[in-house]
């Protein structure tokens, strides 16, 4: 079986003691293509650099709602020529991130306006972070992207309601380890409804490891738990789930 990681991020301290030696492990191990997803303007920089290391490494760059309080037009100057560098395939992780009360709602609003605009420039997908932000995420996609990229709605929080808008604008939905949890009901419905077809399988390691490792340093050879869990809901094989979403992710980051 082999499958394709759309959101990991490699970069982070909690690989600072084997990085190498994991990332080594993933071709092995049927981890074809891996995807390293930018959170600010300094690991942006960083991204480009990393993923020259290993074949099988790809990334994008972005700023993250939460990173984006010094934010600058200079900025998006630099992280669109950024998105011109050899390997970047997405502008991404942007969005909107309302989970905590300090957040400044009307800058990240900005700035992510402006990060979509990059995307539509260059003609590249987008890599969505939204939480506890789903109308204003989808009013600004609506109005300023709709699809006219290719795009992923990363670690989908939200309900079937909300699944259908995205999947009619013809975004994919990004499935990790929380589909795995027990009272993760809200997200094993919106897997039943999305077809297998618009689904992408994703980590965000280091970050919500799949049962049995959960609360764990997460990797993407825990991928398995995750389309074993997609599998049973949609009564399909294993094999059909990363077989199908490895397309998908061929299909939205366009390589
Ligand atoms: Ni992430």
């Amino acid at each position: 079986m082999n499958i394709f990681e759309t959101h990991a991020h490699y970069d982070d301290d909690a690989f600072d003691k084997d990085r190498d030696f994991l990332l080594r492990q993933m071709n092995k191990e049927g981890i074809d293509y891996i995807v390293n997803i930018g959170c600010s303007m300094d690991n942006s920089r960083e991204i480009v650099e990393f993923v020259k290391k290993y074949d099988f490494l790809y990334g994008t760059v972005g700023v993250h709602p939460s990173d984006i309080d010094e934010l600058t037009e200079k900025d998006m100057k630099e992280l669109e020529e950024l998105s011109k560098e050899e390997k970047i395939l997405a502008i991404g992780e942007i969005g909107l991130d309302y989970h905590y009360d300090n957040v400044d709602k009307e800058l990240q609003q900005r700035w992510f306006i402006a990060q979509l605009e990059i995307a539509k420039r260059r003609n590249l997908p987008v890599v969505i972070h939204s939480r506890d932000a789903a109308k204003d995420t989808l009013d600004i996609i609506k109005k300023h992207h709709n699809g006219v990229t290719p795009g992923i709605i990363h670690c989908f929080s939200y309900g079937v309601e909300m699944a259908r808008e995205y999947l009619n604008m013809g975004y994919y939905i990004g499935v990790g380890g929380v589909v795995t949890f027990k009272n993760a009901k809200k997200l094993k419905e919106v897997v039943e409804y999305t077809p297998l077809d618009r689904i992408v399988l994703e980590t965000d390691a280091p970050y919500l490891a799949p049962t049995p490792y959960r609360g764990k340093r997460n990797c993407s050879l825990y991928l398995t738990h995750v389309a074993e869990e997609i599998a049973a809901l949609k009564g399909v094989t294993v094999e059909e789930v990363c077989a199908t979403t490895y397309q998908n992710s061929k299909n939205v980051y366009c390589i």
